[in-house]
C-alpha cells in the first residue's frame, strides 16, 4: 500500500490558519502585500513516516494551508498552494530554513487539482473528478498525519480516494521525514468551465499556475522555509508532464503575459531539479511516437487499431525523432530505425536485470521459466524487443491516442478554448476530423499553445539556459498510456544538452508508478548538496 493511503487526519483546534484561506473569500484586487508569505499562519502536526526500510518516523511539522499564491486568482480553489515545513523528527529538533523544497504537483489526466481541502501533507484534496494525480505507487511508506492534541485521527478523514496511495504522497512524506520543506501546488485543470460556459483551465493554464506557485516561493525567500534556490518539482503522468516542463521552461518570457494577467509575484520561476514520472509530454508528437512503439500490439479487444492510420503515424515519427538530432544516453544519434534497439539495451534490460536479480534464485527461476523470452546469462537478462512487445501485450490507447479524429481524448479536451470544449491540435487529427468540422487548417493559435506546452521546446528547438540541469525520469516497462521514446527523448534531450540526467524504467510496472522513492529522496540531496540539519 502507498504512503498516504492510511492518512488519517482530525480536526486542527485553535490553530491560527492563513486568514485568506480560512475565510475562504476571493479578492480580486491585485496587492503586492496579499503575496507576501505570513510565517506564523501555521498549524502544528504531526504524523508517522514509514520509510523504505519499513522503519517509522515520527515527524512534527508545521503546515500552511491554501495559501493563493496569485494577486488575482481566476479561481483560488485551485490557485493556492500548502506548505509542510519538518521541526522535529523522532523528537529530535531540525532546522529546515536551508532544506531543499520539494514542489510536488498533483495534476492528474491535465485534470484541476486543488490542495485547498487538505488537512496535512499528502492528505489533499487532490484532483477533482476522475484521473488520479498519482496512481499505483508501491511505496512502503505510511503516513497518518494527526493534530498533535489528537494521535487518534480517522483513516482518510478528507475522503479523498483519487489522490491517496500514489507517488507524489509517497515522495511528499518521505521528503518531510529527510527535513525537506514540501509545497503542494494546485493548478487548474482543462475541465473547469465557468458560468459563461468558458473553459479557463486549458492548456496554458496550469503550467502558468505551477509558475505563478514558484514565483510565490521566490519572492518569499527569506519569510518561506526552505531554500528558495532548490526548489525541485515532482508529478506523474500530466503531472510529470507538467514537472519537466516547469523545468525545461524556467524564466522563459513566453509566459511572460499569462503570470501578469494572474499578477503572480516578480520572481524568478526557474527551479534547481525536476523529477518525472510516466511523464505524457510532446503531444503534438505523441500519435505517431505511440505507433511506432505500440502499433504492433492489440487493443485490449483483441483487436488491432486501424492499420492504415497506424502506419501513417509511424512514418510521421520517423520524420520527427531524424529531425530532433538527439544522442541517447550512450552517445547514439536516435532514429526510428534504432530506437528499438536503443530502448532494450539502454532501459529494458537493465531494468529486467535489476528486477531478476533482486528476486530468490526460486523466485527467479519461476518468473524466467513464466517469460521464456528472456535470456538469463552472467547475471544479466536479454530479450528482444518484438518479444518485449509481445510481454506488454495489449496497448491502451487506440490510434491515434492523443488527438482523436472524435475530439474524444483528454488532450483535445486540454486544447480547448473559450465555450470550444475541445480541438485538434495536430494537421493529421484535422485532416481527418469526424466531428463536421469545416476548418482544414489548425486554430491559428494552436502552434504557440503547443510551445507553451512542450518541454521539448525549450531543450532541442530553443535550449533554455534557464532550464533545470538535473533530471530524474522514471517509466514503467508495461506502461503503454503514451511511447515509451516520449520518456527517452526528454531524457536524451537534457542528456545532448550536457544535463544531469538520472532516468530508468522500472520492470513489469504499469502507468503511475514510483518503485524507488527512497533513492529520489537521496538524489535531492546529492544533487542539491544538501545536509541534513538536525539540531544537536
Ligand atoms: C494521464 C494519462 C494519460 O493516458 C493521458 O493521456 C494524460 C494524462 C494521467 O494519468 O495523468
Amino acid at each position: 500500500m502507498g504512503i498516504g493511503a492510511t492518512a488519517g487526519v482530525a480536526a486542527v483546534g485553535g490553530i491560527a490558519l492563513n486568514a485568506r484561506a480560512s475565510e475562504g473569500s476571493s479578492s480580486s484586487s491585485a496587492s503586492s502585500d496579499s503575496l507576501v508569505f505570513d510565517p506564523d499562519a501555521y498549524s502544528k502536526l504531526t504524523t508517522t513516516v514509514t520509510d523504505t526500510d519499513g522503519d517509522e518516523h515520527s515527524v512534527t511539522y508545521h503546515f500552511w494551508k491554501a495559501i493563493t499564491y496569485v494577486a488575482n486568482p481566476v479561481d483560488e480553489k485551485y490557485q493556492s498552494l500548502n506548505v509542510s515545513v519538518p521541526v522535529e523528527i523522532d523528537g529530535t529538533a531540525v532546522d529546515a530554513s536551508d532544506a531543499p523544497i520539494l514542489f510536488a504537483n498533483s495534476v492528474g489526466g491535465y485534470m484541476p487539482s486543488s490542495v485547498a481541502d487538505a488537512t496535512g501533507i499528502g492528505a489533499s484534496g487532490g484532483i477533482v473528478g476522475p484521473g488520479g494525480g498519482a496512481p499505483g505507487g508501491t511505496a512502503s511508506a505510511s503516513a497518518a498525519p494527526s493534530a498533535s492534541a489528537d494521535a487518534s485521527a480517522a483513516p482518510n478523514a478528507n475522503g479523498n480516494t483519487n489522490n491517496t496511495g500514489g507517488a507524489l504522497n509517497t515522495n511528499q512524506l518521505l521528503a518531510l521525514a529527510a527535513g525537506y520543506v514540501v509545497v503542494e501546488p494546485g493548478a487548474r485543470g482543462r475541465t473547469l468551465k465557468n458560468s459563461d460556459g468558458e473553459y479557463y483551465g486549458v492548456a496554458p493554464a496550469a503550467i502558468v499556475d505551477l509558475k505563478a506557485a514558484v514565483r510565490y516561493i521566490r519572492s518569499n525567500k527569506g519569510r518561506i522555509p526552505g531554500n528558495t534556490d532548490r526548489i525541485v518539482s515532482a508529478g506523474t503522468s500530466a503531472g510529470g508532464a507538467l514537472s519537466s516542463l516547469l523545468g525545461a521552461s524556467g524564466d522563459s518570457k513566453l509566459y511572460d503575459t499569462y503570470l501578469k494577467e494572474l499578477g503572480a509575484a516578480d520572481a524568478s520561476d526557474a527551479i534547481f531539479a525536476t523529477g518525472a514520472w510516466c511523464p505524457i509530454t510532446d503531444l503534438e508528437h505523441a500519435d505517431g511516437a505511440y505507433e511506432w512503439n505500440w502499433g504492433a500490439n492489440p487493443l485490449s479487444s483483441g483487436s488491432k487499431a486501424d492499420q492504415t492510420v497506424s502506419k501513417e503515424l509511424r512514418s510521421q515519427f520517423a520524420e520527427y525523432q531524424a529531425g530532433l538530432r538527439l544522442k541517447g544516453l550512450d552517445g547514439t544519434r536516435l532514429t526510428a530505425r534504432n530506437y528499438d534497439e536503443y530502448l532494450v539495451r539502454q532501459y529494458l534490460e537493465p531494468s529486467a536485470t535489476t528486477y531478476l536479480a533482486a528476486l530468490s534464485d526460486s523466485d527467479r527461476a519461476a518468473y524466467l521459466a513464466a517469460n521464456t523470452f528472456i535470456t538469463w546469462k552472467n547475471g544479466k537478462a536479454t530479450f528482444s524487443w518484438d518479444d518485449f512487445l509481445t510481454h506488454v501485450g495489449a496497448r491502451k490507447k487506440s490510434a491515434p491516442s492523443f488527438d482523436a479524429f472524435d475530439l474524444s481524448t483528454g488532450e483535445n479536451n486540454e486544447f480547448g478554448s473559450g465555450t470550444t470544449q475541445a480541438r485538434h491540435f495536430t494537421a493529421y487529427g484535422q485532416k481527418n476530423d469526424t466531428t463536421g468540422l469545416t476548418a482544414k487548417r489548425l486554430d491559428s493559435d494552436i502552434p504557440e499553445l503547443l510551445r507553451l506546452m512542450n518541454p521539448m521546446y525549450f531543450l532541442v528547438d530553443k535550449p533554455n539556459q534557464a532550464r533545470t540541469k538535473h533530471w530524474w525520469i522514471r517509466l514503467g516497462t508495461n506502461d503503454s498510456d503514451t511511447s515509451h521514446t516520449v520518456s527517452a527523448n526528454l531524457a536524451a534531450a537534457a542528456h545532448t544538452l550536457g544535463d544531469d540526467v538520472n532516468h530508468l524504467y522500472y520492470w513489469d510496472e504499469g502507468h503511475g508508478a514510483n518503485t524507488d522513492p527512497g533513492d529520489f529522496i537521496t538524489w535531492i540531496a546529492k544533487v542539491t548538496g544538501h545536509r541534513s540539519k538536525v539540531k544537536k
